[in-house]
């Protein structure tokens, strides 16, 4: 059975299709990323997901739980930090006033809820802020309160509506870690939402991109590996001037294609096995110095350019 199954989900606001007939699958223990541009529908399914909006057809079962039918069992199991989570934190408490209120809503043991407060805060950096009022926090830091308090009852199921958005570099590497580690440590389920494609890339083990509330394209990353090295380009890092290569290049009827950048030019070479040794002769023989040809790893983002593209036709 999976953690998360969605079938036919669909909510309207109106004669807005917000998710249109949704079908995914998410193993327990995976972490899983929802991709998509503004408007597109993921924190609407987020809060479908979640319980906070009732769907208007279709379903979704979580953690064994029916959203429609047992919408407290839902939320008794999940974890959940919502779009903006920095502006649903009490600003009039403490962080630790905040956690403890929760806490206590999410039924924590009595005697659970400092220790479980206090490693929380410690990994986000944030204990010896405990004290201060929210309000006062800092908006990243008012994330990372909200952060703790999704992990706080220890969910099966997170659903994590863009979890770094508000953090720096240093928040969101640890934040990354927490939830790698979480995973395989709890096999607790991750549904992420975000706009980080490079975060993604290294953190999820399934993803989906949706626009306007559809799933255009859906899979595993070995899955995605395998279609995105069907497009695999090659990359020519020059020193100097890349005029003088690029003259070469577009008249070699092996390259079907390139763009410059400022020392590079990103090519698509056929037959590169044969290919690229004459390239590289030509270009030596021209006087060019060539630094380095090596394959472009595609990433997530040139896939997501290319789907949320051919969707938009
Ligand atoms: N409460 C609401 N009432 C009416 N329309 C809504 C409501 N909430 C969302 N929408 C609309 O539903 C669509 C999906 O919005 P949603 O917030 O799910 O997108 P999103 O993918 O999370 O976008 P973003 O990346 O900007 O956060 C949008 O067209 C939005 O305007
Ligand atoms: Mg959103």
């Amino acid at each position: 059975m999976e953690e998360v199954s969605i079938s036919h989900l669909t909510k309207n606001f109106g004669e807005l299709i917000a998710v249109n007939d949704m079908n995914l699958e998410i193993s327990a223990g995976s972490i899983f990323g929802l991709l998509g541009p503004n408007g597109a529908g993921k924190s609407t399914t987020t809060r479908v997901l979640s319980t906070l909006l009732k769907p208007t057809s279709g379903t979704a079962v979580v953690g064994g739980h029916d959203i429609r039918e047992d919408p407290v069992q839902v939320r008794q199991i999940t974890g959940v930090l919502p779009e903006e989570a920095n502006h649903t934190i009490y600003e009039a408490m403490s962080a630790y006033e905040n956690l403890q209120y929760f806490a206590r809503l999410y039924g924590v043991a009595e005697e659970a809820i400092e220790p479980a407060i206090k490693e929380l805060l410690e990994f986000m950096d944030l204990w010896d802020r405990k004290d201060d009022l929210a309000g006062e926090l800092s908006t990243g830091n008012r994330q990372r309160v909200a952060l703790c308090r999704a992990l706080l009852h220890k969910p099966t199921v997170l659903l994590l509506d863009e979890p770094t958005s508000a953090l720096d570099p240093v928040a969101s590497k640890r934040v990354r870690e927490l939830i790698l580690d979480l995973s395989k440590k709890y096999n607790q389920t991750f549904f992420i939402n975000s706009h980080n494609l490079a975060e993604v890339q290294r953190m999820c083990n399934k993803i989906a991109i949706i626009d306007e509330g559809k799933i255009l394209l859906a899979g595993d990353t070995a899955e995605l590996r395998h279609k995105l090295r069907a497009q695999q380009k090659y990359k020519l890092l020059i020193r100097g001037d890349i005029s003088p290569a690029e003259g070469i290049v577009k008249d070699l009827n092996y390259i079907k294609s390139y763009e410059s950048a400022i020392d590079t030019i990103l090519l698509e070479i056929e037959n590169p096995m044969d290919n690229n040794v004459k390239l590289l002769r030509a270009l030596l023989d021209a006087g060019v110095n060539v630094m380095e040809l090596a394959e472009d790893e595609a990433t997530l983002e040139d896939l997501y350019l290319e789907v949320i593209k051919g969707g938009a036709k």
